[in-house]
């Protein structure tokens, strides 16, 4: 038994990606922590394959799983020792949290901004909700300016549970800041907050399956957007996205995950974006770290996890890049409606 026969074994009972190296990773994770949770997050294996994997390693007596905790075996310990796997190692930098910027400019608001977030809605299942931490978003404003896409500039937010409408009017940076929600909570939120610190947000109610209302295409500078995970979905959300620049030059930022997306996922993505005029410009692994959401004992992975345990509030696990996109060419996207399920594919974890 080797490597090989377990992804095989994982690819032939869930038709999921899952390479020889994705079962190396999830070793070399188990390596460093007996935590599903840490497991999880240092192997970067998408939630649905790597439950598999775990089970397909247990069947093959690597692995036992007593009460919480995930252990390896003398037989497992003899087979990594084999296969020369090392624990996985994260030397996460602690001033900038892995970010690889500072707050800067965006320090003073800080406090302001953390202030605000405590009456915030709570995230919920319906709408595939799950916001990240105040730390993220505001890094997230600080490398959008750094990047030259805030200030000045005219910026449309798609989907907000992170409120990054709001931090971002916060700085008075920007020259317009547009959100648009599906959930009431959240616009009737962003409407209130602005109103009372007087801020210029302007806040609306829009389902992202219906096209883009006409006065917001090719009418921004930059957008922000944390697409749902589904390759179907995330293309739609970022295309939402692209066709409300307004042309070269402009600047898009999305939130992509390995937790619900394999590479060859990832890969698909990539590829599209550059098909519809874009260039990655920036990829910043794990710079989000979404806060627990209530939810995590009704989605879908859980019932597959050989473990369970429910992580604190302040455990992060789930975690996703930050990729910055420049439209190098008249941007290729149809503002057509979308029909069918697009939160839903093979891979999808915590809806
Ligand atoms: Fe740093």
């Amino acid at each position: 038994m080797d490597l090989h026969v377990i992804a095989e074994a994982v690819r032939a009972r869930t038709s999921l990606p899952f390479t020889d190296r994705d079962a190396e990773r999830i070793l070399a994770a188990i390596l460093t922590s007996e935590d599903i949770w840490r497991i999880i997050d240092l192997s970067d294996v998408p939630v649905m394959a790597l439950c598999q994997a775990l089970r397909e390693m247990g069947k093959a007596g690597w692995l036992e799983f007593a009460g919480e905790r995930i252990r390896l075996t003398p037989e497992g310990r003899g087979l990594i020792q084999g296969a020369g796997i090392a624990p996985a190692l994260e030397l996460r930098c602690p001033r900038c949290g892995g970010r690889g910027v500072e707050l800067g400019p965006v320090a003073p608001i800080a406090e302001k901004f953390r202030g605000i977030a405590k009456s915030r809605p709570e995230a919920i299942q319906d709408y595939d909700q799950g916001y990240v931490t105040e730390e993220s978003t505001l890094y997230r404003i600080a490398f959008l300016w750094a990047r030259g896409d805030l200030a000045g500039k005219e910026l449309l937010v798609l989907g907000d549970d992170d409120l990054v409408s709001l931090a971002a009017a916060l700085t008075g940076a920007p020259k317009r800041v547009v959100m648009l929600d599906i959930d009431e909570r959240l616009v009737g939120f962003v409407r209130e907050v602005a109103r009372g610190e007087g801020l210029q947000v302007e806040a609306l109610q829009h389902d992202l399956r219906e096209p883009l209302p006409a006065g917001l295409l090719s009418a921004f500078d930059t957008f922000f957007c944390d697409p749902t995970e589904s390759l179907r979905g995330f293309l739609a959300f970022a295309g939402r996205g692209i066709s409300a620049l307004k042309g070269p030059g402009g600047a898009g930022y999305m939130g992509l995950t390995r937790r619900e997306a394999s590479l060859s996922k990832w890969r698909a993505i990539q590829r599209e974006l550059l098909e519809r005029g874009a260039v990655l410009t920036d990829l910043r692994d794990d710079f989000h770290d979404y806060v627990n959401w209530p939810y995590i004992e009704t989605m879908r992975s859980w019932e597959h996890l050989p473990v369970k345990r429910v992580p604190g509030r302040d455990e992060p696990w789930y975690r996703s890049a930050l990729i910055r996109i420049e439209l190098v060419e008249a941007p290729k996207v149809a503002n057509e409606r979308l029909e069918g399920d697009i939160f839903t594919d093979p891979e999808a974890a915590t809806t």
